[in-house]
Order: structure tokens, then sequence, then C-alpha cells
């Protein structure tokens, strides 16, 4: 039996998506070694309700170097982590002298505008990224002590896209409590399991994404840790996020949206059992018709291009056993996958050129959660009578 990696208790699973790769394990052609592979299936912790991964892989094979995962690469999240930056600068950062830190580089967008308007800044990156402004270690109860020793306390600390990677999260929340001034917020914005179920974003669920938070599970697991969950925020970005502050307890009371989305999942049985039964039974219909619609196209002749190399589309392409055989490429912007083949199911990944080169009948868009970008970016696809393929929240061509 699986234990909570929060609270200890038993972890019950509702889905299991087999064997997998790890989602950013890119072949080069011709490479023959045996891919690594790790049973992907999630389950509910019977006590405190945090959603996990059942299996974790280890750290040493989850090296980002290599592979590095830039979100802010795409308009919309550039402008979303400059916002971001600005926000903080005029609600929190107002002090004298205020110390912002981020955990998990960010190409910069985040720590640039923030240093810009003179406010002293740091991340900390284990992968190296970012070299000079970053302390390149993981964040943890050692590091943190490091840097509270030399910088003094924080008045923010961030994560976007990373806290919901690290298992070991009490280890951040012991560090958060080491690093951050009495006053200060941790605020990180992961991936929302409420959305995930709405949606039946099942693709969010891969080797990288070992948490997917609710409200209640967030303010369980602070309160163990002696903080409180004082605000949430809806984001728009990466399918549905959410933010969540974290404060030490008792420092500040919790917002209306706080209890607001708390009562929103209770009266949306979001941990329910039928809930997730429910899901994991829309998770095969959908596999079922995504694979039909692939065959049936294909047998008619037409030709579908994959668009978006996404470390989602690890999780569909080998859950639904999808292969060269129904989609032959997968456009994607990323020099270090171009040239490439996808994790388990070695399709070649090729630059954006390829893909009006020619138009392929279909795109099967992995890269969903950046739809209202790519379609605007890719209009003469649909002027040449090219059509979408989506799968979320079910099978259907836009
Ligand atoms: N924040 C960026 C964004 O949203 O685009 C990057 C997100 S990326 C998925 C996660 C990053 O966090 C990686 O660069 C990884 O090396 C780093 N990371 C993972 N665990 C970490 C930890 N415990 N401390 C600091 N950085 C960590
Ligand atoms: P993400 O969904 O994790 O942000 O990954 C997006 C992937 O899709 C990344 O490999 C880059 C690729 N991509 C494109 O190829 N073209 C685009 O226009 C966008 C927005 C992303
Ligand atoms: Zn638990």
């Amino acid at each position: 039996m699986s234990r909570c990696r929060v609270c200890s208790a038993a972890v019950h699973e509702f889905l299991d998506f087999g064997r997998q790769p790890l989602s950013s394990a890119f072949r080069s052609p011709g490479e023959t070694e045996k891919e690594f592979r790790f049973r992907l299936a999630v389950g509910i912790c019977g006590s405190c309700t945090m959603v996990q991964l059942l299996e974790e892989v280890p750290q040493g094979r989850r090296a980002h170097k290599g592979y590095p995962y830039h979100s802010s690469g795409s308009t919309v999240m550039h402008e979303h982590f400059e916002r971001t930056a600005r926000r903080f600068l005029s609600a929190e950062l107002t002090a004298a002298d205020p110390f912002f830190v981020e955990i998990g580089y960010n190409d910069g967008v985040v720590l640039d505008t923030v240093r810009d308007a003179g406010v002293r800044q740091l991340a900390f990156e284990p992968s190296g990224e970012g070299a000079g402004r970053v302390h390149c270690s993981f964040f943890d109860t050692a590091s943190a002590q490091e840097v509270r020793t030399a910088e003094g306390p924080a008045d923010i600390i961030y994560a976007a896209n990373t806290l919901c990677d690290v298992a070991d999260i009490a280890t951040v929340l012991e560090g958060a409590d080491i690093l951050l001034a009495p006053d200060g917020v941790l605020v990180f914005e992961d991936p929302y399991f409420g959305e995930i179920i709405e949606r039946t974003s099942f693709d969010q669920i891969y080797d990288e994404h070992f948490y997917y938070f609710t409200a209640r599970s967030v303010r369980a697991m602070a309160r163990r840790s002696g903080f409180d969950l004082v605000d949430v925020e809806r984001l728009p970005v990466h399918g549905g996020q959410i933010r969540y502050s974290l404060a030490r307890t008792g420092r500040r009371g919790p917002t209306a949206a706080v209890t607001e989305l708390l009562a929103e999942e209770e009266s949306r049985g979001l941990t329910e059992p039928e809930t997730l039964n429910g899901f994991t039974a829309t998770v095969a219909t959908i596999r079922t018709e995504l694979v039909e619609l692939l065959r049936r196209l294909t047998r008619e002749g037409h030709r579908v291009v994959g668009y978006g190399a996404t470390a989602k589309s690890s999780t569909v392409l080998n859950y639904c056993g999808i292969g060269p055989d129904l989609v032959p490429l997968v456009c994607d912007s990323t020099p270090s996958k171009q040239g490439r083949l996808t994790p388990g199911t070695h399709i070649p990944v090729h630059p954006p050129q390829a893909f009006s080169d020619p138009y392929p009948d279909y795109a099967l868009l992995f890269a969903w959660n950046h739809a209202e970008e790519v379609m605007a970016k890719e209009q003469a696809f649909r002027e040449a009578g090219g059509r979408w393929i989506l799968y979320v929240p079910d099978v259907h061509i836009v």
C-alpha cells in the first residue's frame, strides 16, 4: 500500500496509465538503449485528500538539463510572468529593501522585472540555468538557511510550475519557515485538480507532476507545517491553475476567495470516490474515441500531424498507444526536441516550418493549453482547409 508523502496515511489509487517512459526522455534516432519506464498511477490520500502519484521517479532520472522547460517561450506566459512580478511589486514588495526569492528559474522573466524595479532578488535552480543569477541548488532547509544567513529574510518566496514536482514537499515548507520574514508569503501556482476533473485534462498527469493540488489539500498541508492558506487565485494559464498564498499561522486571515473555493470543492464532491471514478471512466472513453478517430482518418488517406511535443503528449501517446503509424510527425518549436523521437512512441519531432510543408489535413493539438495563441498563429492552416483535433474535454474537431 502506498503512503501519503504529506501525512503518511494510506493513498487510494483511482487511475493507472500503466508503465510509461519519462515525459522529457526524447531519443535520438538509432538509440537502442532500453527506455526507463515507471508505473504512472494516481491516488488520493484518505486523510489529507492530497492527490499524488503512487510511484515517484527518482530525482536523478529527472534531470532537467538538456531539456529545459521554458513556459515563457509562449507570449501569453511571458506576459503572465511579467504581470505576476508587477503585482508582487505593488502588493508585497513595498517595505524598505524588500527581498524576492523564486524557486525554479523562469527564463528570468519574473526576476528581471523585479530587478529592474530595484528589488533584491534570487532564484534557487538546481539545473544551473540562469548562471550567476541563481543559487545552484534545490530549495531545502540547508540552502534556505544559507541564503537566510547571507541575505536576510525573504518577503516573498514564489514558485511557478515547480512545487507540484517536489514529492518531498515538506522540505520546501520547512525551508520557507527558515527563509521567510515573519509576515512573508509563500506563493505557488500549479495545475488545479478541480480543473483537471472539470476538463478531463488527464494529460496533466505525468512523471514531473507529482501532486495535483486542491484548496483543501493545500490548506491541510500548510497547517501541518505552521502555515495557513490565506489566498487563492484562479489563473487561466496552462489549462487552469491556482495560485496559492501561504502565510505563517495567525499572521493573516484567509480571504473570501479561500472560503469560496473550499465551499465549491465540497459542493462539487471533488475528492469523492464517485467523482474520481467518473473521471477514470471518461479518460478511458477519450482513449477509445481518439484512437478510433485517428485510425479512421488514416484509413481514409488523411494526413494527421501532432502540434507541440509537450510533456502532456507523452501521457496521451503512450496511454493510447499512438505511434508514427497514426501520427507520422510532431512539430515543436523547442530546438532540443527537434530531430529526436517522442518518448516511448518514437514519433519524429520536426521544427515548426515542417507544419506548412505541406499543411496536413488534421493537426492533433497537444499544446491545447496554448490553443488560442497557436490557432491565431496558424490561421493559414485553417484557411488552407486544415482542421484541429482536440481531446480535452472530449474528442472533437474544430
Ligand atoms: N518556473 C518556470 C516556469 O513556470 O516556466 C519553470 C518550471 S519547471 C517545470 C520547474 C523548475 O524547477 C525546473 O527548472 C527545475 O530544475 C526546478 N526545480 C525543481 N525542484 C526544485 C527545487 N526543490 N528547488 C529549486 N528548483 C527546483
Ligand atoms: P507546455 O504546454 O508545457 O508549455 O509545452 C509547450 C510545448 O509546445 C513546447 O515544447 C513548445 C511547443 N509549442 C510549439 O511548438 N509552438 C507553439 O506555438 C507553442 C505555444 C508551444
Ligand atoms: Zn495525506
